[in-house]
Parts: structure tokens; C-alpha cells; sequence
């Protein structure tokens, strides 16, 4: 399980991050916890407690991220990825505090390695990949897209903009895509949700060969 944002240094005093809270993730491998899974959980900083009996493994940037994901992947069974994951950082991060000069400023950005894309070129047999997908608009069409690039299993959708889903909220409103299936729930707390999303992958996911 991946989960939270991903903080990106710009200097000793500042940084480039998103608003994710981490509480989907952090619900969902609860959830995977309570129906007896061995849960490891990669999660960039959040306030929230480390969930009790799953292995966490805290991260700052996306290289971070990137690492403990591809170091730990082959052995997983089921990955989630919750996290929300910096699609760009400072190509340069600069040693001492940046002082100001001038009327503007401009931060030369470079791309990050997509962790989910990675996992879906390297999928083993059997193993259930589940992405996530936040928009402001175009939502299933864009999601569906990812959902193929990916090579993902499933992804499961929010709409930012809609009443009670995405970020830092106790709630969220997500639809469910599969190559055939489009499940669309209604709003729902984050741990009902994260139970939804499970009762899905194992209506779905071959069982584990012991
Ligand atoms: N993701 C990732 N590595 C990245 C960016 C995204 O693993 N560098 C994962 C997220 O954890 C999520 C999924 O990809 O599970 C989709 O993330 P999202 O931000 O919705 O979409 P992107 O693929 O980044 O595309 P865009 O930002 O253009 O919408």
C-alpha cells in the first residue's frame, strides 16, 4: 500500500507537495489488516497515527517512494496505490536557502519516474494491481486511460470537485473501473470505501498459489 503525498525539496526551507492527507491509504491498509493480510504500508509524511500491525515504511520524495516500492514489489500479492505522487520536482535542489532577486522567480521542474506505471511493465503472474485516479473533470474518460496504460487491474476514481470526495476529507465518492466492470458507489466514509474497494479485488483476484 502506497499512500499520502510525496514532498519535494526545493531548499533547506521549502518544498513542493499536494494536499493529500493520507487517510484513504491509511484506511485501506487497515482494512487489508483486519481481514488478515500482511500489510506494508509506504507512506510520505502524514499526521496520522501508524495504523497498529501493518509494517510502515515512511518516505519524503517520489525517488524515495519509487525505491521502497520497487525494493519490496515481487513479494506482494495486491498493491494499492493510494498515494498522491509528484508528477514533476526541482531538477536542482539547492544546498542553501534560495534568496530573493528580483520581481519574478521561475523553478525549473523535471518528471518523476511513475511508480504505477513501473509496477504495471513489471506485473508477475497473479499479482492484482489497483491504481488511483484523481480529476477535476473528465473522470472515467481519463481514468479508463490510465487504467490501460498502466496495465493496472483496477483504478478507482474520485472527482475532486464533487461534495465529500478527495482530499482531507473524512468521506469520499469513488467509482470503481475494471477492463468490464464501472461501480460507482455513493459517498461513503473512507473505511467503508477502503471495504468496498477490497470486497471488489477479492470478488476479482485469483487466490494466492501457497
Ligand atoms: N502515480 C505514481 N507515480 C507517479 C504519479 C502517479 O505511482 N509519479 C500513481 C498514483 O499513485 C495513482 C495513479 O498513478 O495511483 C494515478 O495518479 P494521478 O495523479 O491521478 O494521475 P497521473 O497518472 O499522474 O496522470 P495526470 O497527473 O496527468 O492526471
Amino acid at each position: 500500500m502506497t499512500a499520502g503525498p510525496t514532498v519535494e525539496a526545493v531548499d533547506p526551507v521549502r518544498y513542493i507537495t499536494n494536499h493529500s492527507t493520507g487517510k484513504m491509504g491509511y484506511a485501506l491498509a487497515r482494512a487489508c489488516m483486519l481481514r488478515g493480510a500482511q500489510v506494508t504500508l509506504i507512506t510520505g509524511p502524514t499526521a496520522i497515527p501508524k495504523p497498529r500491525f501493518v509494517e510502515t515504511v515512511p518516505i519524503t520524495s517520489a525517488k524515495e517512494m519509487f525505491d521502497a516500492v520497487v525494493e519490496r514489489f515481487k513479494e506482494q500479492d495486491l498493491i494499492i496505490k493510494a498515494a498522491a505522487v509528484a508528477d514533476y520536482r526541482p531538477k536542482q535542489t539547492a544546498q542553501d536557502k534560495i534568496k530573493k532577486q528580483g520581481e519574478h522567480m521561475a523553478l525549473e521542474l523535471e518528471r518523476t519516474d511513475d511508480i504505477l506505471q513501473y509496477l504495471g511493465d513489471h506485473k508477475k503472474a497473479g499479482q492484482f494491481l489497483c491504481g488511483f485516479s484523481m480529476e477535476t473533470k473528465d473522470m472515467l474518460e481519463n481514468s479508463r486511460k490510465k487504467l490501460k496504460k498502466k496495465n493496472l487491474d483496477m483504478i478507482v476514481a474520485n472527482n475532486l470537485k464533487v461534495k465529500g470526495a478527495g482530499f482531507g476529507t473524512d468521506t469520499n465518492v469513488i467509482t470503481m473501473l475494471t477492463e468490464r466492470e464501472e461501480v460507482s458507489l455513493p459517498l461513503l466514509t473512507k473505511e467503508e470505501a477502503a471495504n468496498r474497494i477490497l470486497d471488489q479485488i477479492l470478488s476479482m483476484k485469483e487466490p494466492r498459489k501457497e
